[in-house]
């Protein structure tokens, strides 16, 4: 079993310095933090290791500044959001390695918290170099790791520093999304997938991972597109991933039933234009000058009497454009379809990234069983049943 925080040794907690790794790529506007999700998220952690008198010395990357420092990508503006959710004291010290960081860890008062800059502007992070994880890990006594969205990536903060600290442990957001994500393994039946998004190439390994797993996949978003190409369906203007046509065919051909592409879709003529016209179509008669851009209400109402009866739901992928109000209802639809579900006691998992989004924009994140922190992570880790910063933990 992966270590928790209730394997750590209570008595010579009080004192200590927790390296924790979090998760706090979060996106900035104008210099502030503009969804604090995955903030929130790493509260329960930080404050359990306060509550024991720790003193949490907190890692995170943030965007993808390639190895060099940009103020662009700075953490700076989290540590004042993060005082403010964890009602404490937020230190911050800029680079994230070096004597400076490490004073700063040693000297902390306690009741406090310290977040370090960006770990990518460092190279050895993104190599995992072995010096540099030396450096991160003289900053705590003990490795707590709880950046779920991050531990498909084996970097220097999340793998490299589990070489140089003792006890390592995952925290309660990780402990959490491997439960939830883990009962997928086993699900209540029917089990129903809604894929969606934009590549099927991006999800090949998760799309064959549930062919065998789900009775249902239901498919939307520009993925189906490029589905109904395989079928010899004309699909006018709209995206298709043309290199993955022969996958989405051997898809089609190894799925049988089970794989439900949509019946009608929502097309426009021009996605720019807010007069142009938007109209739902059958999927054979797509016009040569319109594109998909929704599951029409044909698609709506089948996909929504799926989730009726079933017994876990896992979704992975926008139905549509969402972010446009236009193309929003094909996604909508099966947000508040998983909720419903959710209401009669169905197990309904939200994956990260996109489909989270979705979930937040139609005000239902607390109307799901569980809304996973991480895009790629949620896809890695139902692909392949673990993670590298899982593995660098040990049994
Ligand atoms: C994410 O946002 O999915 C994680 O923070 C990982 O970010 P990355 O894809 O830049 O590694």
């Amino acid at each position: 079993m992966t270590p928790t925080l209730r394997d750590l040794p209570v008595d010579s907690l009080a004192g200590s310095r927790a390296l924790v790794r979090v998760d706090f790529n979060v996106p900035l506007a104008d210099g502030r933090v503009a969804d604090a999700t995955r903030i929130e998220a790493a509260v329960p952690t930080i404050r359990w290791l306060l509550e024991r008198g720790c003193r949490p010395v907190l890692l995170s990357h943030l965007g993808r500044p390639g190895g060099v420092p940009d103020p662009v990508f700075s953490l700076e503006p989290v540590a004042s959001a993060l005082a403010e959710k964890i009602e404490a004291p937020v230190r911050f010290v800029d680079p994230c390695d070096g004597e400076e960081a490490v004073s700063a860890s040693r000297n902390l008062e306690s009741g406090a918290a310290l977040l370090l800059q960006n770990t990518r502007f460092s190279p050895g992070e993104k190599s995992n170099d072995p010096e540099f994880a030396a450096r991160l890990a003289a900053l705590g006594d003990f490795f707590v790791s709880d950046a779920f969205g991050a531990l498909h990536r084996a970097h220097a903060s999340t793998v490299g520093v589990t070489e140089h600290l003792t006890p390592c442990a995952v925290g309660l957001l990780v402990e959490r999304e491997l439960e939830a994500l883990g009962a997928l393994n086993d699900p209540a039946r029917p089990f129903v997938v809604g894929f969606g998004g934009a590549k099927i190439s991006d999800k090949i390994d998760l799309l064959d991972a549930f062919l065998e797993r789900a009775d249902r996949l239901l498919v939307g978003g520009a993925m189906a597109n490029t589905f109904l190409r395989a079928q010899g369906l004309g699909t006018g203007r709209s995206l298709v991933e043309e290199d993955a046509v022969e996958v989405a065919r051997s898809i089609l051909e190894r799925a049988g039933p089970s794989l439900e592409l949509p019946l009608d879709v929502v097309v426009t003529t021009d996605l720019g234009d807010h007069d142009a016209r938007v109209w739902a179509t059958p999927v054979d008669r797509i016009p040569d000058e319109a594109l998909a851009v929704d599951i029409g209400p044909e698609t709506r109402a089948a996909y929504e009497g799926r989730l009726d009866g079933c017994g876990a739901f896992f979704w992975n992928g926008p139905m549509g454009l969402f972010e446009d109000d236009r193309f929003a209802s094909g996604t909508f639809a099966l947000a508040r379809a998983a909720a419903s579900a959710t209401e009669r006691g169905a197990f309904t998992v939200i994956g990260g990234g996109d489909s989270a989004a979705a979930v937040r924009a139609a005000g239902l994140m607390d109307d799901v069983s569980h809304v996973s922190t991480g895009g790629g992570a949620s896809l890695a880790f139902l692909s392949t049943g673990t993670l590298p910063g899982i593995e660098a933990l040990g049994p």
